[in-house]
């Protein structure tokens, strides 16, 4: 079994690949968080992770999601995980490999890939250009290639990119972004832009959006800051903040 949260499509197009490869079921981490939580492996089954990193942390609703599954048969099946990311994640491997061990698992087998960045809302911060985009998602499909014989064959491996000065960033930087910065308070839709296509409804992945005489309207409730509805409004009509103002809009097309 593969769990797994994507915000803008890209955790979801490397899950979708692990599927097909190893055979195996997926089960989208927030609409398992409605549900019973409590799953039974079938014999040699693989146990898979899939998730982007935020703020050089696995996002919050992954560590929820594992806090409150019971896998009843967990002992002895191969473990792996995998983390997109834009450029690096710090020691974000390290913080979920605690969260599996508070339910008695391990992960065998820890990888890195970067896709295309996604995390536009403060300043500095920007979509990749078109060329970086091809480049990194060619980059992944190699290494999706080189990584799923390991992972079919169960090998324990580390293939993790963690940046420069990772426990500050995970530690200090990342604990202030997701202390604070998750969080849907400072999106805002111009009402006079937004054409009610309903696209930020639609995608976003824990359902926090809905329309509200046509309008995009933030319920306060689990959202991750994945910015899925900022980069799917087709006219700019949503900002976080103002800094996305001057920003690209970027999703995974494989719809
Ligand atoms: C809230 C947030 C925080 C992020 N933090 C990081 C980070 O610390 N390091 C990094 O390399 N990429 C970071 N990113 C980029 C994403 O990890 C990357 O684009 C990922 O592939 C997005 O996956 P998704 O499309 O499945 O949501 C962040 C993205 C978001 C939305």
């Amino acid at each position: 079994m593969i769990f797994y949260f994507s915000g803008t499509g890209n955790t979801r197009w490397v899950a979708r690949q692990m599927a097909e490869i190893t055979g195996e079921k997926l089960f989208f981490i927030p609409e398992e968080l409605n549900g019973g939580m409590q799953y039974h492996l079938e014999e040699g089954e693989r146990i898979g992770f899939c998730f982007p990193i935020h703020g050089w942390q696995p996002p919050h609703i992954v560590r929820d999601f594992i806090f409150s599954m019971n896998i009843d048969n967990a002992e002895g099946h191969y473990c792996y995980c995998l983390c997109t990311c834009g450029d690096s994640i710090g020691l974000g491997m390290n913080m979920l490999q605690r969260y599996l061990s508070k339910k008695a698992l391990h992960a065998d087998a820890m990888v890195t890939i970067q896709m295309p960045e996604s995390y536009v809302a403060l300043p500095g911060m920007y979509t990749d250009t078109p060329e970086k985009e091809k480049l990194k998602i060619d980059n992944a499909t190699l290494k999706i290639k080189e990584i799923s014989p390991k992972i079919l064959n169960r090998e324990s491996f580390e293939d993790i990119k963690k940046g420069p000065i990772p426990w500050t960033l995970t530690h200090i930087v990342g604990a202030f972004f997701n202390g604070k910065m998750i969080t849907d308070k400072p999106f805002r839709v111009d009402a006079e832009k937004c054409v009610h296509c309903g696209a930020c409804a639609d995608n976003c992945p824990t359902k926090n959006v809905v329309l509200e005489d046509g309008l995009p309207k933030w319920k306060h409730e689990r959202c991750t800051a994945c910015l899925a509805c900022y980069h799917h409004c087709p006219v700019h009509a949503i900002n976080y903040g103002s800094v996305t103002k001057k920003r690209g809009h970027y999703y995974f097309k494989d719809k």
